[in-house]
């Protein structure tokens, strides 16, 4: 095919309003001001991730598939807070910053460029869009794609090159999941080709202990977006999402078919014995985990549940715990809540294990934003189900974080906050046990900060 047009921004909805790029990398500090007062034991940095792309891609652009990744940091200390935010600059981003335009396809437009458009080594590929998510282990950051390669930037957010922990690793998950307790850093990677799933295991200094391992499930290729780890346990929840690259479904090469259900497989961890145990379920999409832990021989997962991955309508999205048993070899679904939620977290200290709460973003059902952004903040108790809800009316959030106190429990939930207009953008800071409670604190920035993915809490 012939080289497409840029996509015109004019006419695609994720390029525009809460959505649209920014291009400028800044640096503010004096500007930055300040309602409430920001605490003194909040030490640290809050990084997110997103796509951002620097010119339209060429014959189309998919959200949340297409963009180049560009990072916005927030680092506190002692009170004081400054903002810096930086793409993430690939090979295939520094290509198109020195053609001054675009040079890839949209990963739907059917466009690669050939060898007479890009370099040799680029040509007959899509980019590398590593602006999923942001995490830091052994002391680094990393900017996570999916299925593709990671990208690392220091910490002033300045590209040092691709990531890969060993040769088994260069395509990787943007979910790892960090096991507080031992330190690894735990890893999959669906495929296109069999063995369609693998996982592995990045130790605590940063060298790879556990090289990729195949799995025997899942029988075909899959979008797997999120896992969960338990102490002793992974689990991939495997929605019948599948690629069909010969096909043209609702969304381009990807079909879903209810009709093949879900399935959960529980893997041991290395030093556990037993082997990969898979149960069968009604089908259903999940694109995050808040967390799962062992409760005796029952496994906990708390997410939401989809009916399918492309409609988010109310009734279609449900809140809910999974009970994996290991000995009955059931799996029961307790359902909580049915209005549309998002981007659960927890305590990330906590990850794997026993948490008491979740924050996730939700929708009130008289949303400003509609589907592109979320109206509530919820803490859901993990036990109980019980919601604290708090509304944030004419402002939009996506997904928040939490940020421990530097010293003793408790700590703080931040969120962006998006207005449907407006150049500038507020950061809400909330104590995570007072969420419906007065403001913490207010950053407000000179700046607009897009509406983006996932991010993380990170030493500084
Ligand atoms: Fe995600």
């Amino acid at each position: 095919m012939g080289i497409p047009d840029p996509v015109d921004p004019g006419t695609v909805h994720e390029l525009q309003g809460i959505f649209a790029p920014v291009h400028d990398e800044r640096d503010v500090d004096a500007a930055i001001t300040i309602s409430g007062r920001v605490p003194d034991d909040l030490h640290g940095a809050y990084l997110r991730n997103g796509p951002n792309p620097l010119f339209p891609p060429l014959g189309g652009y998919t959200f949340p598939f297409d963009g180049d990744a560009m990072i916005h940091g927030l680092w506190f200390d002692e009170g004081r807070v400054r903002y810096r935010n930086r793409f993430v600059w690939t090979d295939e981003l520094c290509l198109e910053r020195d053609a001054g335009r675009a040079l890839f396809g949209g990963v739907l437009s059917g466009y690669v460029p050939d060898a007479d458009a890009v370099p040799a080594a680029f040509a007959g590929s899509h980019k590398t869009t590593p602006f999923i998510n942001v995490v830091q282990h052994a002391g680094r950051l990393f900017a996570c794609a999916e299925s593709q390669t990671w990208w690392e930037v220091d910490a002033d957010l300045a590209t040092t090159g691709p990531v890969h922990f060993d040769g088994s690793m260069a395509r990787l998950t943007a979910h790892p999941k960090r096991d507080p307790i031992t330190g690894e850093l735990i890893l999959f990677v669906y495929r296109h080709d069999a063995p369609y799933l693998m996982w592995g295991i990045v130790g605590p200094d940063g060298e790879a202990t556990v090289p990729m391992q195949p799995l025997d499930v899942p029988d075909a290729p899959l979008m797997v977006h999120d896992f969960a780890i338990t102490e002793h346990y992974l689990v991939f929840v495997l929605a019948p999402l599948l690629f069909d690259p010969t096909g043209q479904h609702d969304f381009g090469p990807i079909a879903w078919q209810p009709e093949r259900g879900t399935t959960i497989a529980v893997v041991p961890r290395p030093g556990t014995p037993g082997s990969v145990r898979v149960f069968e379920t009604e089908a259903f999409w999940m694109w995050h985990v808040a967390n799962a832990y062992e409760d005796g021989e029952r496994i906990v997962v708390d997410t939401h549940r989809m009916d399918d991955p492309f409609t988010a309508s109310p009734g279609t999205v449900q809140l809910v715990r999974l009970a994996i048993d290991l000995a009955a070899g059931t799996v029961t679904m307790d359902r909580r809540d049915d209005r549309s939620c998002e981007f659960a977290r927890i305590d990330d200290r906590l990850i794997g294990r026993r948490h008491d709460w979740f924050i996730i973003s939700a929708d009130s059902g008289d949303n400003p934003f509609g589907a592109d952004a979320f109206d509530q903040l919820w803490r859901v108790e993990g036990d109980s189900g019980a919601i604290t809800e708090r509304r944030l009316g004419a402002e939009g959030i996506g997904e928040s974080i939490f940020a421990p106190r530097a010293d003793g429990d408790g700590g703080y939930v931040l969120s962006y906050l998006y207005t449907l207009d407006g150049d500038t953008t507020d950061l809400l800071i909330l104590d995570v046990d007072d969420l419906d409670g007065d403001e913490v604190a207010r950053i407000h920035l000179p700046v607009r900060v897009p509406l983006g993915l996932h991010g993380s809490w990170v030493d500084p």
